[in-house]
């Protein structure tokens, strides 16, 4: 997510968030299913039955046995650490479909806004991780010499909208711990290279908002029917890091990089490359493939570049090719990275961001808006056709309230796995 993104949907958040850590009794916990496929060259693929949790600031988090009674954060039975894990529990989602998440088979809907039934919506936006099949852990993404492929409908996004296809090293397990029985299974222990200030970090609670809770992130599909990219924002630590203060949180010395070293054609001049009735149109769905190469060809090599490949229509459409540093980049690479993101070299680069990718992170499903910046850093002046006020969420409310996404037909595996190159197209001459 990019900077000013970020912190808006971190102040969404807080708002909308209180927290904790027993487990509620009143609402049950039930997962949506979602099919998803391993892949390898020689056997192709097979489905797994995984499931989707939303994120824990979406519940109820109550007094202990009193549902009636918020628990916030810093007052009342939830004054301290252990107060708050003792005093407070946290619930289960009545409805998935109200929050706007719906999943069928393998695809998966979010919706950014719900009807309240009398002609006006809500404001749902939200973001849920891919547990494993038992349903209590993050399915671990672990991408190394692997490529990872989607079916994406974004039709329904228009400027300003952003649904995001991402991961973050946050703990499989969601945190889960004395202190927060809870764990992955309730959506715990959100993380990412914004160092958001959460209210709760793994399930405890953050006093005074003294932590940040930053991780690596891969941003693999940030995007909207007008504007997309895809962007490794590596960090100094391994895993969940609670920074501290400007210096390790902030942006220019922060254990996290935050702007990302991100590729988006359009920047580069390709402005009929992507978008609707454009090379890759995104009137239909389109599958998008991103390969995680290593310098070894195997899973405990260095990163050595993250390539992109979109298939529409049963044609496989190559990635442009930018020019960036007086070099062609059609991928992102230890060179392109050198070239556009200083401040993501100074964070490790893709070896860093590669190490995380080894260990295993959590894949996020995000839809959302931007209060504070329209969305313009993604789809608007060098980044997209957008113009620079037609992002306002309160306009897209208005205007579009069936903004939504449908991500589908997940696969990973084995480089070349996930996808069928159409057979080569043979020309026939006539005769002389
Ligand atoms: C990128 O920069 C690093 C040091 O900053 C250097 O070691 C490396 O060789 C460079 N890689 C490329 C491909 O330019
Ligand atoms: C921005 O785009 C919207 C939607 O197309 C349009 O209504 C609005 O007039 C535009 N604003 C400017 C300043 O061009």
């Amino acid at each position: 997510m990019a900077r000013k993104a970020a912190l808006a949907a971190a102040s969404l958040l807080s708002a909308t968030l209180v927290a904790a850590q027993q487990i509620g009794t009143a609402v049950p916990e039930v997962h949506p299913k979602l099919t998803t496929q391993r892949c390898t060259v020689a056997g192709g693929c097979k489905p797994v039955t995984n499931a989707v949790v939303l994120d824990a600031a979406t519940r109820s988090i109550h007094k202990a046995g009193d549902p009636a009674t918020p628990c916030t954060v810093g007052s009342g039975a939830c004054a301290d650490a252990a107060s708050c894990a003792k005093n407070c529990a946290l619930e289960g989602i009545p409805s998935y479909a109200a929050q706007g998440v719906k999943t069928a088979g393998d695809a998966l809907t979010l919706n950014q806004f719900m009807p309240n039934g009398d002609g006006s919506y809500r404001v749902v936006t939200p973001r849920a991780y891919l547990l494993d099949a038992a349903g209590r852990d993050y399915e671990p993404m672990r991408l190394l010499n692997a490529e990872f492929s989607f079916d994406v409908d974004l039709s329904r996004l228009v400027c300003g909208m952003n649904g995001a296809l991402y991961m973050g090293e946050m703990d499989l397990t969601g945190g889960r711990s004395e202190m927060n029985p809870a764990g992955a299974a309730y959506g715990t222990g959100y993380c990412d290279a914004q160092c958001p200030t959460l209210p709760w970090i793994d399930g405890v609670a953050n006093i005074n908002n003294a932590y940040g809770a930053c991780c690596n992130e891969m941003d693999i599909w940030e995007a909207n029917a007008l504007a997309q990219t895809y962007t490794p924002h590596p960090c100094t630590k391994d895993g969940v890091y609670k920074c501290q203060g400007e210096q390790e949180c902030g942006l220019d010395n922060g254990v996290c990089d935050k702007w990302g070293a991100s590729f988006n054609p359009y920047s580069y001049g390709f402005k009929d490359y992507y978008g609707r009735d454009k090379t890759v149109n995104t009137n239909k769905k389109f599958t998008v493939v991103t390969q995680f190469l290593t310098d070894d060809k195997t899973p405990t090599g260095t990163l050595a570049e993250i390539r992109r490949l979109y298939v529409q229509d049963g044609k496989v459409i190559q990635n442009a090719v930018v020019s960036a540093g007086g070099e062609q980049h059609d991928s992102i690479n230890d060179a392109y990275v050198n070239s556009t993101a200083a401040w993501t070299v100074k964070r490790g680069g893709l070896e860093t961001m590669g190490r995380a990718i080894g260990r295993g992170m959590t894949l996020t499903f995000s839809i959302w808006a931007d209060n504070g910046g329209f969305m313009n850093w993604l789809d608007s002046g060098n980044a997209g056709p957008c113009n620079e006020t037609e992002g306002d969420p309160k306009l897209i409310q208005r205007d579009h309230p069936d903004a939504a996404v449908v991500f589908s037909n997940m696969k990973w595996g084995e480089i070349g796995s996930t996808f069928q190159a159409p057979p080569k197209c043979v020309k026939h001459r006539r005769e002389a």
